[in-house]
């Protein structure tokens, strides 16, 4: 079974690169209009800002400490008009977006299934609300075994242009950290066979199945977990990954694919 690998960058053609920048100034400008129109209420109510007394109304006026704290506070005003904020001038912009804060805070959940990776990345807002194709990312996935996770230098290839506001994101920190001392970024796995067994992602692939069919709605999940299989093989639940959930679908289509042990294990 392949160690994790990084994906290598250094032979792509350059016709990839060209779709990777025509895709990133096409990004830049959905991004400020994205922002509003994915708008989902914020997952903690209470973002990091500071209450000061007001003197006048004898209540507290809640002032923004940071550009997503001023973010947060302007959609709880929303919520309730009653709300007094104050937002310093130094936080009163409009990067990093209000999705990209939300984002982040939503791919760090502790309360969502699946492990805290290094990096609060979000599936739901690059793959989903971005359309950044799974491929651009998981490049290994229709051509070699594995799939695969996208190099530090895939990221930076979008964030090195990203404005400087940004970094008040911990995560987009953490990735130019990475980018600085020339270091991989060190991603839980979560999907993972034994040693025994064989998989290959191309021919699943080539024959047409589907990303999410083995691995859910990626596409909107902030944050990745082992997806729940929703197919009942012999009559009883089968997890994700386990021998009867390969084998159910191999059953499939008339017997779409082989169930000889020896196709599975050496
Ligand atoms: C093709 C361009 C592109 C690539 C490649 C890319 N990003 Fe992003 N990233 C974006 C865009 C666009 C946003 C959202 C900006 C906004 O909404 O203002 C974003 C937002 C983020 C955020 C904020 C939280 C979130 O997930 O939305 C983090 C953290 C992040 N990216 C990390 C990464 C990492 C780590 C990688 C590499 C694995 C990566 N990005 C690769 C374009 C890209
Ligand atoms: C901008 C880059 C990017 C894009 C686009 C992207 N991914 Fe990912 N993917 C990552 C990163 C980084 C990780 C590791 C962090 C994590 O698990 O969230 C990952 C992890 C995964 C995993 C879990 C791997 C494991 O550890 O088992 C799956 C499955 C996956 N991606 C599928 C997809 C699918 C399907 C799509 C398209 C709908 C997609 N990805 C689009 C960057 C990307
Ligand atoms: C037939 C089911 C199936 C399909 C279809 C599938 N995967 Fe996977 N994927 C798996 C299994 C099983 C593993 C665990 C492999 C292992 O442990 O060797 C995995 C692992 C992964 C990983 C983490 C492993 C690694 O290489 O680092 C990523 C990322 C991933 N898949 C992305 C994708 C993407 C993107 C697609 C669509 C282009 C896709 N997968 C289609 C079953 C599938
Ligand atoms: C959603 C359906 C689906 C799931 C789930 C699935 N497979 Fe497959 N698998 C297929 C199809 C379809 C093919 C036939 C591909 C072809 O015709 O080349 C295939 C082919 C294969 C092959 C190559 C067969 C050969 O004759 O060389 C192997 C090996 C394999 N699968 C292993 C696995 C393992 C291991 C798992 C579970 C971890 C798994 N598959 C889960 C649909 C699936
Ligand atoms: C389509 C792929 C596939 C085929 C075909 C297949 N297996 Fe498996 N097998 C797996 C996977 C995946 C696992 C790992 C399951 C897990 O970790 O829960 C596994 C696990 C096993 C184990 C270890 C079980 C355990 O509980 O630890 C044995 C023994 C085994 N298989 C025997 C066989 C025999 C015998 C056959 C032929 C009759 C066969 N397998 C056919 C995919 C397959």
């Amino acid at each position: 079974m392949p160690e994790r690998i990084q994906t290598e960058r250094s032979n792509e053609s350059s016709n990839l690169k060209a779709k990777r920048s025509s895709f990133l100034l096409g990004s830049v400008s959905v991004a400020a209009a994205a922002v509003l129109a994915f708008w989902s209420g914020w997952p903690g109510a209470d973002a990091g800002s500071v209450n000061v007394a007001n003197a006048a109304s004898g209540g507290d006026i809640r002032v923004a400490t940071s550009v997503c704290d001023a973010h947060a506070l302007r959609a709880q005003q929303e919520e309730d008009p009653e709300l007094e904020i104050e937002i310093p001038a130094e936080f009163d912009k409009q990067w990093p977006s209000a999705s990209a804060c939300q984002s982040a805070i939503a791919a760090w959940d502790p309360e969502a299934p699946g492990p805290i990776q290094p990096i609060p990345f979000s599936h739901k807002h690059h793959a989903g609300e971005f359309k950044i194709d799974c491929l651009y990312c998981h490049a290994g996935t229709d051509e070699s075994q594995a799939a695969g996770v996208p190099s530090v230098e895939v990221c930076m290839g979008c964030h090195s242009q990203f404005p400087a506001e940004y970094d008040e994101i911990e995560g987009i920190r953490i990735l130019k950290d990475h980018w600085e001392q020339k270091k991989p970024i060190e991603w839980v796995q979560i999907h993972r066979l034994p040693e025994y067994v064989q998989f290959r992602h191309n021919r699943h692939i080539k024959a047409g199945v589907q990303c999410q069919t083995c691995h859910g709605p990626v596409e909107e999940l902030d944050k990745l977990h082992l997806v729940p299989d929703s197919h009942i093989g012999y009559l009883v639940p089968v997890a994700k990954l386990e021998m009867g959930w390969c084998i159910n679908c191999h059953r499939q289509n008339n017997q779409q694919a082989s169930q000889d042990c020896l196709t599975c294990h050496y």
